[in-house]
Protein backbone atom coordinates (compact mmCIF):
# COMPACT_ATOMS: atom_id res chain seq x y z
CA UNK A 1 0.00 0.00 0.00
CA UNK A 2 0.67 3.33 -0.79
CA UNK A 3 1.24 6.10 1.46
CA UNK A 4 -1.31 8.65 0.68
CA UNK A 5 1.22 11.93 1.27
CA UNK A 6 4.30 11.67 -0.69
CA UNK A 7 7.62 13.89 -0.08
CA UNK A 8 8.46 16.87 -1.32
CA UNK A 9 12.95 16.71 -1.25
CA UNK A 10 11.97 13.85 1.47
CA UNK A 11 9.31 15.58 3.74
CA UNK A 12 6.72 13.48 3.46
CA UNK A 13 3.76 15.35 3.60
CA UNK A 14 2.34 17.29 0.28
CA UNK A 15 0.56 14.51 -2.15
CA UNK A 16 1.28 14.67 -5.87
CA UNK A 17 -2.07 15.79 -6.95
CA UNK A 18 -1.02 19.15 -5.01
CA UNK A 19 1.86 19.56 -6.17
CA UNK A 20 0.84 18.40 -9.83
CA UNK A 21 -1.84 21.11 -9.77
CA UNK A 22 0.61 24.10 -8.31
CA UNK A 23 2.71 23.50 -11.38
CA UNK A 24 -0.76 23.06 -13.98
CA UNK A 25 -1.74 26.59 -12.28
CA UNK A 26 1.55 28.25 -12.44
CA UNK A 27 2.11 27.26 -16.56
CA UNK A 28 -1.65 28.37 -16.85
CA UNK A 29 -0.26 31.72 -15.05
CA UNK A 30 2.33 31.88 -17.64
CA UNK A 31 0.03 31.56 -20.45
CA UNK A 32 -1.91 34.24 -19.01
CA UNK A 33 0.74 36.69 -18.53
CA UNK A 34 1.76 36.30 -22.05
CA UNK A 35 -1.96 37.20 -23.52
CA UNK A 36 -3.24 39.75 -20.90
CA UNK A 37 -2.24 42.49 -19.29
CA UNK A 38 -0.96 42.90 -15.72
CA UNK A 39 -3.81 44.13 -14.12
CA UNK A 40 -6.33 41.98 -16.17
CA UNK A 41 -8.91 39.41 -14.20
CA UNK A 42 -7.43 36.26 -15.87
CA UNK A 43 -3.85 37.23 -14.64
CA UNK A 44 -5.09 38.15 -11.42
CA UNK A 45 -6.98 34.75 -10.56
CA UNK A 46 -4.46 32.90 -11.50
CA UNK A 47 -1.71 34.82 -9.56
CA UNK A 48 -3.75 34.12 -6.55
CA UNK A 49 -4.44 30.77 -6.51
CA UNK A 50 -0.78 29.96 -7.59
CA UNK A 51 0.27 31.99 -4.49
CA UNK A 52 -2.15 29.91 -2.45
CA UNK A 53 -1.09 26.71 -3.53
CA UNK A 54 2.40 27.23 -3.35
CA UNK A 55 1.50 28.72 0.40
CA UNK A 56 0.16 24.87 0.98
CA UNK A 57 3.00 23.23 -0.23
CA UNK A 58 5.66 25.79 1.30
CA UNK A 59 3.59 24.86 4.90
CA UNK A 60 5.45 21.01 4.77
CA UNK A 61 8.06 21.54 2.13
CA UNK A 62 11.50 23.31 1.93
CA UNK A 63 11.45 22.64 -2.00
CA UNK A 64 9.27 21.80 -4.76
CA UNK A 65 11.74 20.64 -7.51
CA UNK A 66 11.04 19.10 -11.01
CA UNK A 67 13.47 18.07 -14.45
CA UNK A 68 12.25 18.78 -17.48
CA UNK A 69 12.57 16.05 -19.93
CA UNK A 70 11.64 16.19 -23.46
CA UNK A 71 7.77 17.54 -23.45
CA UNK A 72 7.14 16.64 -19.55
CA UNK A 73 7.83 17.88 -16.22
CA UNK A 74 9.21 15.11 -13.55
CA UNK A 75 8.88 15.99 -10.16
CA UNK A 76 11.21 15.43 -7.72
CA UNK A 77 10.99 13.10 -4.92
CA UNK A 78 7.89 10.87 -6.20
CA UNK A 79 7.99 7.54 -7.12
CA UNK A 80 7.81 6.76 -11.02
CA UNK A 81 4.52 7.07 -12.31
CA UNK A 82 3.32 9.71 -9.80
CA UNK A 83 5.71 12.17 -10.58
CA UNK A 84 4.68 13.00 -14.34
CA UNK A 85 3.13 16.15 -15.43
CA UNK A 86 2.12 16.65 -18.99
CA UNK A 87 1.32 19.76 -19.39
CA UNK A 88 -1.78 21.12 -21.94
CA UNK A 89 0.78 24.62 -23.54
CA UNK A 90 3.75 22.43 -23.49
CA UNK A 91 7.25 23.20 -22.19
CA UNK A 92 8.72 25.55 -25.27
CA UNK A 93 9.50 28.84 -22.58
CA UNK A 94 11.82 26.32 -20.41
CA UNK A 95 12.89 24.83 -23.39
CA UNK A 96 13.96 28.03 -25.38
CA UNK A 97 15.99 28.80 -22.15
CA UNK A 98 17.56 25.50 -21.72
CA UNK A 99 16.10 25.16 -18.73
CA UNK A 100 16.36 21.39 -17.44
CA UNK A 101 15.45 21.65 -13.95
CA UNK A 102 13.20 24.16 -12.17
CA UNK A 103 13.11 24.15 -7.89
CA UNK A 104 10.70 26.90 -6.04
CA UNK A 105 12.18 27.23 -2.47
CA UNK A 106 10.30 28.27 0.46
CA UNK A 107 9.72 32.43 0.49
CA UNK A 108 8.91 32.77 -2.79
CA UNK A 109 7.46 36.03 -3.99
CA UNK A 110 4.60 36.88 -6.15
CA UNK A 111 7.27 39.58 -7.70
CA UNK A 112 9.71 36.79 -7.96
CA UNK A 113 7.05 34.56 -10.25
CA UNK A 114 6.41 37.86 -12.17
CA UNK A 115 10.30 37.38 -12.97
CA UNK A 116 10.49 34.09 -14.29
CA UNK A 117 7.14 35.08 -16.19
CA UNK A 118 8.79 37.92 -17.97
CA UNK A 119 12.12 36.22 -18.16
CA UNK A 120 10.44 33.18 -19.80
CA UNK A 121 8.05 35.55 -22.13
CA UNK A 122 10.77 37.10 -24.18
CA UNK A 123 14.04 34.70 -25.95
CA UNK A 124 16.99 35.26 -24.69
CA UNK A 125 19.59 37.34 -26.28
CA UNK A 126 22.83 35.96 -27.51
CA UNK A 127 24.95 34.16 -24.72
CA UNK A 128 21.75 34.91 -21.74
CA UNK A 129 21.32 32.54 -19.81
CA UNK A 130 18.17 31.86 -17.21
CA UNK A 131 20.20 31.81 -14.23
CA UNK A 132 22.11 35.10 -14.59
CA UNK A 133 19.25 36.94 -15.41
CA UNK A 134 17.15 35.65 -12.31
CA UNK A 135 19.72 36.59 -10.23
CA UNK A 136 20.54 39.93 -11.35
CA UNK A 137 16.55 40.36 -10.99
CA UNK A 138 17.29 39.69 -7.46
CA UNK A 139 15.36 36.04 -7.91
CA UNK A 140 16.29 34.46 -4.59
CA UNK A 141 14.08 31.50 -4.45
CA UNK A 142 13.65 29.87 -8.10
CA UNK A 143 16.48 28.11 -9.06
CA UNK A 144 16.90 27.25 -12.84
CA UNK A 145 19.43 25.63 -15.19
CA UNK A 146 20.67 22.26 -16.61
CA UNK A 147 20.94 19.44 -15.06
CA UNK A 148 24.96 18.24 -16.56
CA UNK A 149 26.56 21.26 -16.06
CA UNK A 150 24.87 23.05 -12.94
CA UNK A 151 26.52 20.70 -10.23
CA UNK A 152 23.92 18.36 -8.77
CA UNK A 153 20.66 19.59 -9.50
CA UNK A 154 17.81 18.63 -7.16
CA UNK A 155 16.32 16.55 -9.78
CA UNK A 156 18.76 14.36 -10.43
CA UNK A 157 18.03 11.30 -9.33
CA UNK A 158 14.50 11.55 -10.88
CA UNK A 159 16.39 11.80 -13.70
CA UNK A 160 18.40 9.12 -13.31
CA UNK A 161 15.25 6.69 -12.43
CA UNK A 162 13.83 7.89 -16.01
CA UNK A 163 17.22 7.42 -17.70
CA UNK A 164 17.07 3.85 -16.49
CA UNK A 165 13.61 2.91 -17.26
CA UNK A 166 14.29 4.46 -21.17
CA UNK A 167 17.36 2.13 -20.98
CA UNK A 168 15.36 -0.41 -19.89
CA UNK A 169 12.96 -0.05 -22.96
CA UNK A 170 16.27 0.48 -25.55
CA UNK A 171 17.59 -2.83 -24.01
CA UNK A 172 14.65 -4.77 -24.54
CA UNK A 173 14.23 -3.82 -28.33
CA UNK A 174 18.26 -4.81 -28.56
CA UNK A 175 17.42 -7.64 -27.92
CA UNK A 176 14.46 -8.68 -29.63
CA UNK A 177 15.88 -7.53 -32.20
CA UNK A 178 18.73 -9.75 -31.84
CA UNK A 179 16.51 -12.84 -31.02
CA UNK A 180 14.51 -12.57 -33.88
CA UNK A 181 16.53 -11.14 -36.52
CA UNK A 182 20.31 -11.72 -35.70
CA UNK A 183 20.84 -8.13 -35.74
CA UNK A 184 21.92 -5.60 -33.55
CA UNK A 185 21.53 -1.64 -33.51
CA UNK A 186 24.59 -0.87 -32.52
CA UNK A 187 24.35 2.77 -32.41
CA UNK A 188 22.00 2.24 -29.80
CA UNK A 189 23.80 0.18 -27.56
CA UNK A 190 26.58 3.14 -27.92
CA UNK A 191 24.11 5.85 -26.37
CA UNK A 192 23.16 3.27 -23.64
CA UNK A 193 26.59 2.65 -22.39
CA UNK A 194 27.76 6.52 -23.58
CA UNK A 195 24.90 7.42 -20.93
CA UNK A 196 26.27 4.97 -18.66
CA UNK A 197 29.75 6.29 -18.79
CA UNK A 198 28.35 9.70 -18.55
CA UNK A 199 26.24 8.90 -15.49
CA UNK A 200 29.38 7.50 -13.50
CA UNK A 201 30.94 10.68 -14.19
CA UNK A 202 28.32 13.06 -13.38
CA UNK A 203 26.89 11.68 -10.19
CA UNK A 204 26.87 8.27 -10.20
CA UNK A 205 22.61 7.89 -10.10
CA UNK A 206 22.52 4.91 -12.13
CA UNK A 207 24.56 2.35 -10.33
CA UNK A 208 22.02 2.78 -7.11
CA UNK A 209 19.12 2.11 -9.48
CA UNK A 210 20.56 -1.44 -10.07
CA UNK A 211 19.29 -2.94 -6.88
CA UNK A 212 15.53 -1.75 -8.24
CA UNK A 213 13.13 -5.07 -7.80
CA UNK A 214 12.03 -5.76 -10.59
CA UNK A 215 9.88 -9.59 -11.86
CA UNK A 216 8.71 -8.81 -15.08
CA UNK A 217 11.67 -7.30 -17.78
CA UNK A 218 14.31 -9.14 -15.69
CA UNK A 219 16.85 -10.23 -18.75
CA UNK A 220 16.84 -6.12 -20.14
CA UNK A 221 16.80 -5.26 -16.11
CA UNK A 222 20.02 -7.35 -15.67
CA UNK A 223 22.36 -6.78 -18.76
CA UNK A 224 21.42 -3.60 -18.25
CA UNK A 225 22.79 -3.88 -14.50
CA UNK A 226 25.67 -6.03 -15.46
CA UNK A 227 26.78 -3.06 -17.89
CA UNK A 228 26.51 -0.45 -15.29
CA UNK A 229 28.07 -2.42 -12.66
CA UNK A 230 31.09 -3.88 -15.44
CA UNK A 231 31.66 -0.21 -16.72
CA UNK A 232 31.51 0.86 -13.01
CA UNK A 233 34.61 -1.50 -12.09
CA UNK A 234 36.70 -0.78 -15.16
CA UNK A 235 36.43 3.15 -14.63
CA UNK A 236 37.58 2.59 -10.74
CA UNK A 237 40.49 0.23 -12.09
CA UNK A 238 41.91 3.28 -14.18
CA UNK A 239 41.26 2.51 -17.98
CA UNK A 240 40.78 4.81 -20.40
CA UNK A 241 37.50 5.96 -21.55
CA UNK A 242 37.16 3.98 -24.92
CA UNK A 243 37.98 1.20 -23.08
CA UNK A 244 34.94 1.47 -21.25
CA UNK A 245 32.61 1.71 -24.00
CA UNK A 246 33.87 -1.28 -25.26
CA UNK A 247 33.96 -3.36 -22.43
CA UNK A 248 30.49 -1.77 -21.55
CA UNK A 249 28.37 -2.87 -25.22
CA UNK A 250 30.24 -6.14 -23.92
CA UNK A 251 28.58 -6.36 -21.08
CA UNK A 252 25.16 -5.45 -22.34
CA UNK A 253 25.11 -7.87 -24.85
CA UNK A 254 26.82 -10.51 -22.73
CA UNK A 255 23.74 -12.66 -22.72
CA UNK A 256 22.83 -12.29 -25.89
CA UNK A 257 22.30 -16.37 -26.37
CA UNK A 258 19.33 -15.96 -23.96
CA UNK A 259 17.43 -14.88 -26.65
CA UNK A 260 17.81 -18.53 -27.90
CA UNK A 261 16.66 -20.23 -25.00
CA UNK A 262 13.13 -20.71 -24.06
CA UNK A 263 11.78 -18.69 -21.58
CA UNK A 264 10.34 -20.29 -19.43
CA UNK A 265 13.52 -21.96 -18.45
CA UNK A 266 15.10 -18.99 -18.20
CA UNK A 267 11.82 -17.63 -15.93
CA UNK A 268 11.18 -20.63 -13.77
CA UNK A 269 11.49 -20.16 -10.30
CA UNK A 270 12.60 -23.23 -8.86
CA UNK A 271 15.72 -25.37 -9.68
CA UNK A 272 16.12 -26.54 -13.28
CA UNK A 273 16.86 -30.44 -13.89
CA UNK A 274 19.80 -31.32 -14.95
CA UNK A 275 18.55 -31.45 -18.19
CA UNK A 276 17.24 -27.91 -18.39
CA UNK A 277 20.34 -26.56 -16.97
CA UNK A 278 22.69 -28.58 -20.52
CA UNK A 279 20.07 -26.56 -22.22
CA UNK A 280 20.46 -23.05 -20.36
CA UNK A 281 24.62 -23.45 -20.72
CA UNK A 282 24.44 -23.33 -24.27
CA UNK A 283 23.51 -19.62 -24.05
CA UNK A 284 27.21 -18.39 -24.43
CA UNK A 285 28.11 -20.05 -27.02
CA UNK A 286 24.60 -19.44 -28.98
CA UNK A 287 25.50 -15.53 -28.27
CA UNK A 288 28.98 -15.55 -29.21
CA UNK A 289 27.49 -17.42 -32.49
CA UNK A 290 25.36 -15.08 -33.50
CA UNK A 291 27.41 -12.02 -32.07
CA UNK A 292 30.12 -12.96 -34.80
CA UNK A 293 28.12 -13.07 -37.96
CA UNK A 294 27.40 -9.13 -36.78
CA UNK A 295 29.71 -7.06 -38.83
CA UNK A 296 29.77 -3.94 -36.08
CA UNK A 297 30.44 -6.25 -33.17
CA UNK A 298 33.80 -6.31 -32.21
CA UNK A 299 35.76 -8.87 -31.18
CA UNK A 300 35.81 -8.55 -27.21
CA UNK A 301 31.84 -8.48 -27.41
CA UNK A 302 32.17 -12.16 -28.73
CA UNK A 303 34.33 -13.09 -26.14
CA UNK A 304 32.58 -11.87 -23.57
CA UNK A 305 29.40 -13.74 -24.63
CA UNK A 306 31.53 -16.78 -24.65
CA UNK A 307 33.63 -16.23 -21.74
CA UNK A 308 30.94 -15.11 -18.72
CA UNK A 309 30.33 -18.14 -17.24
CA UNK A 310 33.85 -19.59 -17.40
CA UNK A 311 35.03 -19.72 -13.74
CA UNK A 312 38.61 -18.23 -12.31
CA UNK A 313 39.82 -21.99 -11.46
CA UNK A 314 38.89 -23.46 -15.05
CA UNK A 315 36.00 -24.55 -14.56
CA UNK A 316 32.33 -23.55 -15.63
CA UNK A 317 30.98 -23.21 -18.83
CA UNK A 318 31.29 -23.77 -21.84
CA UNK A 319 34.41 -26.34 -21.23
CA UNK A 320 37.83 -25.40 -22.10
CA UNK A 321 40.14 -27.18 -24.05
CA UNK A 322 43.33 -25.72 -22.39
CA UNK A 323 43.09 -23.84 -18.79
CA UNK A 324 43.20 -20.37 -19.58
CA UNK A 325 42.27 -17.42 -17.80
CA UNK A 326 39.23 -15.52 -19.63
CA UNK A 327 39.60 -11.81 -20.49
CA UNK A 328 39.61 -8.83 -18.13
CA UNK A 329 36.40 -7.72 -19.21
CA UNK A 330 35.02 -11.47 -18.76
CA UNK A 331 36.28 -11.84 -15.37
CA UNK A 332 34.61 -8.18 -14.54
CA UNK A 333 31.16 -9.21 -16.41
CA UNK A 334 31.14 -12.53 -14.25
CA UNK A 335 31.65 -10.38 -11.50
CA UNK A 336 28.50 -8.18 -12.31
CA UNK A 337 26.38 -11.06 -13.48
CA UNK A 338 26.96 -13.00 -10.08
CA UNK A 339 25.97 -9.95 -8.12
CA UNK A 340 22.93 -9.13 -10.02
CA UNK A 341 21.96 -12.91 -10.53
CA UNK A 342 21.64 -13.33 -6.42
CA UNK A 343 19.11 -10.20 -6.80
CA UNK A 344 16.84 -12.54 -9.06
CA UNK A 345 17.13 -15.09 -6.15
CA UNK A 346 16.11 -12.78 -4.26
CA UNK A 347 12.69 -11.97 -6.37
CA UNK A 348 11.93 -15.34 -6.67
CA UNK A 349 13.13 -17.08 -3.82
CA UNK A 350 14.26 -15.01 -0.27
CA UNK A 351 15.60 -11.96 0.11
CA UNK A 352 18.80 -11.05 -0.18
CA UNK A 353 20.29 -7.96 0.46
CA UNK A 354 23.27 -6.45 -1.07
CA UNK A 355 25.85 -7.10 2.38
CA UNK A 356 24.50 -10.79 1.80
CA UNK A 357 25.53 -10.65 -1.76
CA UNK A 358 28.54 -9.68 -1.24
CA UNK A 359 29.06 -12.49 1.48
CA UNK A 360 27.72 -15.22 -1.02
CA UNK A 361 29.93 -13.61 -3.56
CA UNK A 362 33.05 -13.92 -0.81
CA UNK A 363 32.42 -18.04 -0.68
CA UNK A 364 33.62 -17.88 -4.61
CA UNK A 365 36.56 -15.99 -4.65
CA UNK A 366 39.19 -17.71 -6.06
CA UNK A 367 37.42 -20.55 -7.29
CA UNK A 368 34.20 -18.91 -9.48
CA UNK A 369 35.68 -15.48 -8.94
CA UNK A 370 38.99 -13.70 -9.80
CA UNK A 371 39.76 -12.68 -6.09
CA UNK A 372 41.86 -9.34 -6.53
CA UNK A 373 38.56 -8.18 -9.06
CA UNK A 374 36.39 -9.49 -6.42
CA UNK A 375 37.87 -7.80 -3.88
CA UNK A 376 37.79 -4.40 -5.83
CA UNK A 377 34.37 -4.92 -6.31
CA UNK A 378 33.47 -4.87 -2.64
CA UNK A 379 34.92 -1.92 -2.21
CA UNK A 380 33.46 -0.35 -4.96
CA UNK A 381 29.89 -1.32 -4.24
CA UNK A 382 30.04 -1.44 -0.30
CA UNK A 383 28.55 -3.40 1.79
CA UNK A 384 25.48 -1.01 1.97
CA UNK A 385 25.79 0.62 -1.46
CA UNK A 386 24.05 3.99 -2.52
CA UNK A 387 20.14 3.38 -2.15
CA UNK A 388 20.27 0.58 0.08
CA UNK A 389 18.08 0.70 3.04
CA UNK A 390 19.62 -0.20 6.61
CA UNK A 391 18.03 -0.76 9.94
CA UNK A 392 20.37 1.37 12.69
CA UNK A 393 20.81 -0.41 15.76
CA UNK A 394 18.98 2.36 17.70
CA UNK A 395 15.89 0.37 15.06
CA UNK A 396 15.48 3.45 13.01
CA UNK A 397 15.70 2.82 9.62
CA UNK A 398 17.62 5.13 6.47
CA UNK A 399 18.68 5.18 3.40
CA UNK A 400 22.64 4.57 2.46
CA UNK A 401 23.03 8.08 0.34
CA UNK A 402 26.95 7.98 0.28
CA UNK A 403 29.27 5.39 0.68
CA UNK A 404 33.34 6.04 1.72
CA UNK A 405 35.98 3.89 0.66
CA UNK A 406 37.33 2.28 3.65
CA UNK A 407 34.58 2.51 5.68
CA UNK A 408 32.19 0.23 4.20
CA UNK A 409 29.96 -0.08 7.39
CA UNK A 410 29.82 3.39 7.86
CA UNK A 411 28.13 5.44 4.98
CA UNK A 412 26.56 8.48 4.81
CA UNK A 413 22.74 7.77 5.41
CA UNK A 414 19.46 9.51 5.94
CA UNK A 415 17.42 8.58 8.76
CA UNK A 416 13.54 8.35 7.17
CA UNK A 417 11.99 6.78 10.70
CA UNK A 418 11.53 6.95 14.15
CA UNK A 419 12.41 3.90 15.57
CA UNK A 420 8.88 2.64 16.15
CA UNK A 421 8.87 2.92 12.24
CA UNK A 422 6.95 6.28 12.40
CA UNK A 423 8.18 8.10 9.39
CA UNK A 424 9.82 11.40 9.76
CA UNK A 425 8.46 14.77 8.81
CA UNK A 426 12.06 15.95 7.99
CA UNK A 427 14.78 13.00 7.19
CA UNK A 428 17.60 13.53 9.55
CA UNK A 429 21.31 13.21 7.69
CA UNK A 430 24.35 11.51 9.36
CA UNK A 431 27.65 10.61 8.02
CA UNK A 432 28.28 7.72 10.06
CA UNK A 433 32.14 7.94 9.39
CA UNK A 434 32.19 11.12 10.75
CA UNK A 435 30.07 10.42 13.94
CA UNK A 436 29.90 12.94 16.73
CA UNK A 437 30.59 11.88 20.13
CA UNK A 438 26.78 11.57 21.17
CA UNK A 439 26.58 8.71 18.33
CA UNK A 440 29.63 6.84 18.39
CA UNK A 441 27.80 3.76 19.40
CA UNK A 442 25.60 4.14 16.12
CA UNK A 443 25.50 1.84 13.28
CA UNK A 444 24.23 -0.84 11.22
CA UNK A 445 22.49 -3.47 12.07
CA UNK A 446 21.45 -4.93 8.98
CA UNK A 447 20.37 -4.31 5.68
CA UNK A 448 16.52 -4.17 4.86
CA UNK A 449 14.54 -5.37 1.79
CA UNK A 450 12.11 -2.06 1.13
CA UNK A 451 9.43 -3.85 0.32
CA UNK A 452 9.20 -5.10 3.75
CA UNK A 453 8.60 -1.55 5.03
CA UNK A 454 6.80 0.01 1.83
CA UNK A 455 9.73 2.63 1.59
CA UNK A 456 11.09 3.32 -1.79
CA UNK A 457 14.44 4.50 -1.59
CA UNK A 458 15.45 5.62 -4.09
CA UNK A 459 13.05 8.19 -4.13
CA UNK A 460 14.95 9.83 -1.27
CA UNK A 461 18.58 9.91 -2.29
FE1 LIG B 1 24.71 -15.59 -18.88
FE1 LIG C 1 23.97 -12.71 -17.33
Amino acid sequence: MKPATLPVEGVPRVGAETVRACLGHLFTALHRTALYPPDHPAVLDAAAALSAEFGEIFRYAETLAAAVVDDQLLLSGYPQGENEIRLPGGLHDLHRWSIEHLAFTRGLTAVELDQLFALLHRRPAGGEDATTCLTRAGVDHIRVGRLATGGKAPVAETVGIHLYRQAVNEVAAIYQQLGDHHQADLGQARQIVSAVVDDQQHGNQLQALTWLKSHDDYTYTHVLNVCILTVAQARTLGLPEKRLNAIGIAALLHDTGKCFIPPELLRKPGKLTPAEFEVVKQHPALGAKVLRTIPEVDDLTVLVAYEHHMRFDGSGYPARAHPRLPNLASRLCTIADYYDALRTIRSYKQEITPDEALRIMSQGAGTVLDPLLLRHFVEMVGLYPRGCLVQLTDGRIAVVVATHTGFATRPAIRVLTDATGGRLTQPVEIDLAASHANDRELSIARAIDPYTVEIAPETYL
